[in-house]
């Protein structure tokens, strides 16, 4: 993940940073380089399970082996059983891995399409389950143009996303799957169709949201090129999805049958875990993983408009706002009114000064400064839940970024561990996995020596 880069340059005094280093130096703040490759998807993107579907938010499976193998060697978490935690459980790493260590786990998930995905890597698939993908499969291998089609999205853009024939092809898979009772069987073969949507469109993502591939960036801006010129452009609308269709779901039912189930299936509540931790029994859990969003302004439903309303996930514009509406409040595009109702004296006192800071800046939106504060508000949320729901003694393994706005850097490792310093959980370490890749603009705008705080951590707690 990069940094939020988007606000306006303007000449700003340097930040002091003298109570930030103060602050760093009250923790065991480690360098662990080669965590660098792990705090990301990209270097695990082709592993199984992880290659289902683009998700450049999620971590390496590793990260979750190492939390638990600590758990273990401080007897927090019994060898043989124990629950894992995950309030942003995403593409679903963290259950994926405390299933293969024989675990229960349960994890949050706002986002319905990420949610079906983890919940498809981690059934328990019967033979049976297999016969009915087999003849889905088969079902849809006998699609035409006369064939039912699934309700076509109201999606406004949805003509300049999919050709005609493209568009057609996909919502009659679609109707075939939509119909399957089987929920295994369903799952597992909408993924793969959600999986193929965005090579067969003429889109992609990119940063935060989605590009045209028909607008060509040049040294003098974006340029218009003809559809017809767009590579793929012109393969053949039914043979291209069935067969990318096909060719996915081989992969994933081969990685399924390569690491057979064990254990329960994890629970994947499709919910807020800022709003719905507390129907946690307190104590209950043995480790916690987890990376929430981090406070860089991205809006994580964007970038999967397309599968959203193509996958009939969402219905309507208000349906998608009330759904964007449930994240952990990480950009401006959120409602921020509750903000008055809540107590800044719980925040770190080092957070309120950049945030009072912030106020006085020229910034691309005036929201910005209330965003940060909000992102900080649910994180205190979480935090405090977490040690409750954790035996005492019990881990959590957090995988955060820092970030920075207007020239000012914001330390979320440092204020979350302050945070949960102050609610009575020990910090056992901050390790620095990579520095993160700064804008030019932050680059004019940050000293290199202030820079050294743009990183990317995995913060290790333990609860009282
Ligand atoms: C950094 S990603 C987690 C990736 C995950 N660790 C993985 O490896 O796939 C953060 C996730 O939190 C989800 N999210 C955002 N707000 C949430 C909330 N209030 N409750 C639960 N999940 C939320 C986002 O949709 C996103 O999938």
């Amino acid at each position: 993940m990069t940094i939020a880069s988007e606000e306006e340059i303007g000449s700003h005094e340097t930040q002091d940073m003298s109570e930030l280093r103060a602050l760093n130096s009250e923790f065991n703040v480690v360098n662990e380089p080669k965590l660098a490759t792990l705090v990301n998807s990209l270097p695990s993107a082709s592993a199984p399970f992880q290659r289902w579907l683009k998700y450049r938010e999620g971590y390496a499976p590793e990260i979750v082996d190492r939390a638990i193998a600590e758990s273990e060697k401080s007897a927090s978490l019994p060898l043989d059983k124990g629950t894992l935690l995950d309030p942003f459980s995403g593409g679903g790493t963290s259950l994926v891995v405390a299933r293969r260590h024989g675990l229960d786990s349960l994890g949050y998930e706002v986002n319905p399409v990420i949610a079906q995905l983890s919940r498809a890597k981690t059934h328990n698939y019967s033979s049976t389950d297999f016969l009915v993908v087999d003849q889905a499969i088969a079902d849809i291998r006998q699609l035409t143009d006369q064939s039912p089609q699934a309700k076509t999205p109201e999606l406004k853009i949805l003509q300049k996303v999919f050709r005609p024939d493209v568009l057609a092809i996909l919502l009659s898979m679609r109707y075939v799957i939509d119909g399957i009772e089987n929920y295994r069987a369903r799952d597992l073969l909408k993924v793969a169709w959600v999986s193929i949507l965005e090579g067969v469109s003429n889109t992609f993502k990119e940063g935060n949201g989605i590009k045209y591939r028909n607008r060509k960036r040049t040294k003098n801006g974006y340029v218009q090129v003809p559809w017809e010129q767009v590579p793929g452009y012109l393969l053949p609308a039914r043979e291209t999805c069935i067969d990318r269709f096909i060719n996915q779901i081989d992969m994933m039912i081969n990685d399924v049958q390569s690491f057979p189930a064990n254990g329960i299936e994890p629970a994947i509540r499709e919910r807020s875990s800022v709003a719905s931790l507390s129907e946690i029994e307190s104590n209950s859990i043995d480790v916690s993983v987890f990376s929430p969003p981090y406070c860089n302004n991205f809006n994580y439903f964007k970038a999967f408009k397309i599968e959203l309303w193509m996958g009939g996930y969402v219905e309507n514009y208000s349906h998608l706002k009330q759904l964007t509406d449930t994240a952990l409040r990480s950009h401006v595009e959120l409602d921020l009114s509750e903000l008055n109702d809540q107590q800044e004296e719980t925040l770190p006192t080092e957070l309120l000064s950049i945030v009072s800071t912030l106020r006085s800046r020229k910034l691309w939106s005036r929201k910005l400064p209330d965003s940060v504060l909000a992102y900080f508000f649910d994180m205190h949320r979480i935090i405090n839940e977490v040690n409750r729901v954790l035996k005492p003694g019990a881990l959590a393994h957090i995988v955060v970024g820092n970030s920075a706005y207007a020239g000012l850097i914001v330390p979320t490792d440092l204020f979350i561990a302050s945070m949960a310093r102050e609610l009575g959980m020990t910090v056992e370490r901050i390790e620095v996995a990579r520095a993160l890749t700064t804008s030019p603009q932050q680059r004019r705008l940050i000293p290199r020596e202030n820079q050294k705080l743009l990183r990317e951590s995995v913060l290790v707690l333990r609860s009282s």
